[in-house]
């Protein structure tokens, strides 16, 4: 018996949740038109595709069946309705909070080296994890130059519009209640 300090219920949750990833950057890669763009986020899919198969051998040692695990359909077209309805700013915001949380769990997993032998490679994974966060780090300086354009522009709009994009800009996906649940 390998010794993981992981109950069943965490290691099917961690592979739901790259299988999750996975399906979400393969759906915005789709309906993404700027191909530079489209390349990252295939390549970013592939990347929790490798996450997924890594989840999957965990379970496969411990004993745990994943043939009934699907990817959360609500992830995935939440992410690219967003994408669709706020732009490119808003899902960076939203993706990057996703890869913090992540990184977040598989530090403390390897901080007590829940998986025991396997441990090096949930610290790899937990690297790819920081440089995808980088990427939208990156993606999110940029949309906040150009938030701050809007917000020079907003002077001598009309004071409702103002407040509209005000509330929108002001937004964070990481908050608990996102505003279309
Ligand atoms: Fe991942
Ligand atoms: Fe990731």
């Amino acid at each position: 018996m390998m010794e993981l300090k992981l109950g069943k219920d965490e290691i099917l949750e961690n592979y739901r949740d790259e299988l999750t990833d996975a399906e979400i950057y393969a759906a915005l890669a789709r309906v993404e038109s700027n191909d530079k763009l489209r390349e990252e986020l295939l390549k970013l899919s592939q990347y929790e595709v490798s996450h997924a198969e890594f989840w999957k051998f965990i379970a496969k040692q411990a004993g745990i069946d994943v043939g009934g695990i699907k990817p959360s359909r609500f992830s995935v077209t939440f992410s690219v309705l967003i994408r669709r309805l706020f732009g490119l700013g808003f899902l960076v915001k939203l993706r990057e909070s996703a890869e913090v949380e992540a990184i977040k769990r598989y530090g403390e997993m390897v901080r007590r080296k829940a998986l025991g032998p396997y441990t090096d490679r949930l610290r790899e994974i937990l690297l790819d994890e920081v440089s995808h966060e980088e990427v939208f780090k990156e993606e999110e300086s940029r949309f906040e130059a150009f938030i701050d354009n809007i917000r020079d522009a907003m002077y001598g709009m009309s004071d409702g519009l103002v407040e509209v994009l005000a509330a929108v800009a002001a937004w964070r996906p990481s908050s608990p209640t996102p505003p279309c649940s």
